[in-house]
């Protein structure tokens, strides 16, 4: 008998598992990965006293935004002062718009990402109990031009990059350099897509975040199909 014993005799037992797993939609699977890593964010900033702003670059229909929403508000016993955080949200509401060469991928295309500023409104409206929260509409070469402290935002506490390429990814990390403190939790969806290359899509604009606003970063974990997490443990100057 193998080390394993009964284990062996009990194949169909790894088939059905393996079934299972094999059918679940890989996007399901990304999405509710990333719904643990936003938890855990958000608990391990709450437990670190961080404050300051969520802020959230590609919103699509608003199903991370409002996830958001939840878990700060659940951990409000633990952490009063979170009820200070202001929820902001970026998007054109209308997908990539025009993308360089550089930017472009198979997936990563208007049709798959048209959305309703409205019905995300409604959304949000109904997630976010008594937090403060608002989305920004627009392309971020438009919408961020202001400067983070023109929308009143001085602190940020996490910064989640979810719109996928290089152009628009350096657009609001550029925008978080004068806002980032240490122990800002930066979330990376697609951080490694462009078949893994550092010298393109999140992964290329976070490495230019780091380098531009004298950052040192840890990773906290990676989650779903390609996302990382980063804290900030280090402003150099
Ligand atoms: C993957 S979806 C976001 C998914 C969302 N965070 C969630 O988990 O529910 C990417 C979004 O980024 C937005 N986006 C991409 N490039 C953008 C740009 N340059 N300016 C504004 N929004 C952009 C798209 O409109 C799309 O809604």
């Amino acid at each position: 008998m193998s080390k394993f014993g009964i284990l062996t005799k009990l194949n169909f037992l790894q088939d059905i598992a393996s079934a299972l797993v094999a059918w679940v939609n890989p996007a399901i699977v990304h999405n509710l990965e990333k719904y643990y890593a936003l938890k855990k964010v958000h608990y391990l900033s709450a437990i670190e006293d961080i404050s300051g702003d969520y802020l959230e670059f590609g919103v699509f229909t608003g199903s991370s935004f409002c996830h958001s929403l939840r878990c700060c508000k659940n951990l409000l016993k633990l952490n009063p002062e979170l009820d200070k955080t202001k929820f902001y949200g970026f998007d054109s509401f209308a997908g990539f718009g025009e993308l360089s060469e550089e930017d472009e991928h198979p997936f990563y295309k208007d049709e798959n990402f048209a959305t309703s500023l409205k019905a995300v409104e409604k959304r949000a409206a109904g997630a976010a109990g008594g937090l403060g929260w608002r989305l920004v509409p627009g392309f971020f070469s438009e919408s961020l031009k202001a400067g983070a402290e023109n929308l009143g935002i001085s602190r940020a506490r996490i910064i989640f990059i979810d719109s996928d390429t290089y152009a628009s990814a350096n657009d609001a990390l550029t925008f978080c350099i004068p806002i980032t403190q240490q122990g800002t939790y930066v979330v990376l969806d697609d951080f490694f897509s462009y078949r893994g290359s550092k010298k393109a899509g999140v992964a290329r604009a976070f490495d230019e975040f780091l380098e531009n606003g004298g950052f040192e970063a840890r990773p906290v974990l990676n989650y779903g199909n390609g996302g990382a997490v980063y804290v900030i443990s280090e402003i150099k100057n």
